[in-house]
């Protein structure tokens, strides 16, 4: 039965949980997820998705070539799971089940990796960071890692020093400059964008997790230079495995001005940025 390592807060609302449960952590892959009982009573109902961030062993961060035991989730007490959840005790016993979903695809000829996380949503990419490192020198080989991080605040940074630690260059951006450049993280991707030579374009591709109207932009950035991007999508779920259709996002169909709709947590929550319907009404972000 998987147990819990350690939560700690790490920021204002912001909290990390070491879970210890080898069956996931051994077939998790990157941008896949779990659903989350948060209380053994019926309120709230529905289990929580959260993104895996990171498989390790038990006493390190790091993802070592033996089996990892552990898998951590980062997340945000903003509604009544997740503060529940942000109370739990280390020793306490968790009902999860994953890994769930399809996660980040990795081309066998990337050359350039550039991670964009809107606040929390740096959650699922830390584990593709971490991927990336374990697969250096294999496939793909040398693959540059670039990071840009954006918030509101400085307290909405995360992970810069785990990412850097990974080997990324990391770049912040905050809205009201209290770290970084100030502004949005969609204008600094923008600069990074135009001055990038067309021979380093090549074999680069998108990564991003973030608020909707950061994951549209990029996708036009993506679609106006002819490039890979992968978002992660949030949606609310309910059975986290296909079955209620709870969580569709309409996307884009070959031959029909109608939508064909594609669950988050079976088809995503990772998806080309290019199949997704971004002006349709139907997409929205989940609430707290
Ligand atoms: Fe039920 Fe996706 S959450 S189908």
């Amino acid at each position: 039965m998987p147990h819990i390592i350690f939560n700690r807060k790490v920021g204002a609302t912001y909290y990390k949980m070491r879970i210890r449960c080898p069956a996931i952590a051994v077939k998790a892959k990157p941008g896949q997820f779990v659903m989350v009982r948060v209380t053994e009573s019926f309120d709230p109902l529905l289990r929580r998705p959260l993104g895996i961030h990171r498989v390790c062993s038990e006493n390190t961060t790091a993802k070592t070539k033996k089996s990892p035991s552990c898998i951590e989730i980062l997340y945000r007490s903003v509604g009544k799971g997740t503060s529940i959840l942000s109370k739990k005790q280390k020793g306490e016993f968790i009902d999860l089940t994953g890994p769930l979903g399809k996660g980040f695809s990795i081309d066998k000829n990337l050359q350039t990796a550039v991670l964009v996380a809107g606040g929390i949503g740096v959650a699922p990419l830390l584990s593709l960071a971490q991927e990336l490192k374990v697969r250096k020198g294999t496939t793909p080989a040398k693959t540059n890692l670039i990071a840009f991080l954006g918030g509101k605040t400085s307290a909405d940074i995360l992970c810069r020093t785990d990412l850097k630690k990974l080997g990324a260059t990391v770049a912040v951006s905050t809205e009201d400059g209290s770290s970084g450049t100030k502004g949005l993280v969609t204008d600094l991707l923008s600069g990074f964008l135009k001055d990038l030579p067309p021979e380093k374009q090549k074999g680069l591709c998108l990564y991003a997790c973030g608020p909707l109207p950061m994951l549209h932009a990029l996708s036009g950035f993506a679609h106006a230079r002819n490039l890979s991007c992968q978002v992660s999508l949030e949606a609310r779920m309910a059975c986290g495995v296909g079955a209620c259709l709870g969580c569709s996002i309409p996307t884009r169909s070959d031959g029909s001005r109608l939508p064909t709709y594609q669950r988050a947590c079976t088809e995503g929550p990772v998806f080309d940025s290019s199949v997704i319907l971004w002006n349709d009404p139907h997409l929205s972000a989940p609430g707290g």
